[in-house]
């Protein structure tokens, strides 16, 4: 009998100790799953207007806003809106406008298909290829006392670019409808912005 309840007694803690290390397994996954999405969400996007504002559009700052709005980045949700873009979508199978396609707007344009509460008020979808397409959200970033240095801009999400080919054919690619094969020297030429001169 004896033998019996100290066997019962252990096989009980072992059941205890079981449960206790799979909670606690349940609860790291969560708290992992968590802060990743922390994380996803932690900077939102402002939109070409804050960038530009007081930065960024006269010629001593490097003018980038004058390159973006001549470039065709900044009309790219407008192309969407044509009906030359519909009769692609059409021919494709979709069944909603261009201007309505996932597969579409995921090139074109920056923010549409987006949780509202990852966007500030003064972004607009529109705007199509932004700034911040590129350079990541900038609500963490576009303070100038973080802009003016770069290792703590890019702590909180400025996206500088090293491979610059690379990132340009993640839309510059044989998935675009109408791709003309990518001349990355040719291209970046029509869109270089010089770099940011402080005083
Ligand atoms: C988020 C997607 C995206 C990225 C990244 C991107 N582009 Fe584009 N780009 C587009 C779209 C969409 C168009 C077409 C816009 C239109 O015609 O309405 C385009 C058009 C252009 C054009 C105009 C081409 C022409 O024939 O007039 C140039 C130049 C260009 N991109 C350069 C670049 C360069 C250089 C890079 C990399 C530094 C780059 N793009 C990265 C989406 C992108
Ligand atoms: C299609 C992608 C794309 C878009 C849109 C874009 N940029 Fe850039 N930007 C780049 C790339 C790539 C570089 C790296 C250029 C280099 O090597 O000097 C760059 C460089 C810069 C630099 C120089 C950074 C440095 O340290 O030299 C500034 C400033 C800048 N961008 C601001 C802007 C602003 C402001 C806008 C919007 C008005 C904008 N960019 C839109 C891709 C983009
Ligand atoms: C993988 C990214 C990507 C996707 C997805 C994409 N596009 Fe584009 N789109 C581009 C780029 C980049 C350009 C500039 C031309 C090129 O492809 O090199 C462009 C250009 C265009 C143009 C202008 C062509 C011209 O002759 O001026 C139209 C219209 C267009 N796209 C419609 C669409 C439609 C409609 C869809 C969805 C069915 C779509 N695109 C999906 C990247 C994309």
């Amino acid at each position: 009998m004896k033998i019996f309840i100290k066997e019962f007694i252990i096989a009980a803690m072992k059941d205890i100790l079981f449960i206790i290390l799979n909670v606690g397994f349940v609860i790291t996954v969560i708290l992992v799953i968590t802060d990743y999405n922390l994380s996803q969400s932690k900077y939102k996007y402002v939109g070409v207007n804050t960038c530009v504002n007081s930065c960024h559009s006269t010629e001593q700052q490097g003018n980038q806003y004058e390159v973006w709005k001549s470039s065709k980045h900044s009309v790219a949700f407008l192309t969407l809106q044509t009906a030359a873009a519909d009769s692609i979508a059409k021919s494709l199978g979709y069944k909603t406008s261009a201007s309505e396609t996932k597969q579409c707007i995921k090139c074109h344009v920056l923010g549409k298909d987006f949780d509202q509460s990852e966007l500030l008020s003064t972004f607009e979808v529109s705007q199509g290829v932004q700034c911040e397409s590129c350079h990541g959200p900038g609500s963490g970033y576009k303070k100038l006392s973080v802009m003016k240095d770069s290792v703590k801009s890019v702590s909180k999400g400025l996206i500088i670019h090293t491979e610059k080919e690379k990132w340009c054919i993640n839309c510059h690619n044989p998935e675009s409808p109408t791709y003309i094969p990518f001349d990355y020297e040719a291209l970046w030429q029509m869109i270089a912005h010089n770099k940011f001169k402080p005083e």
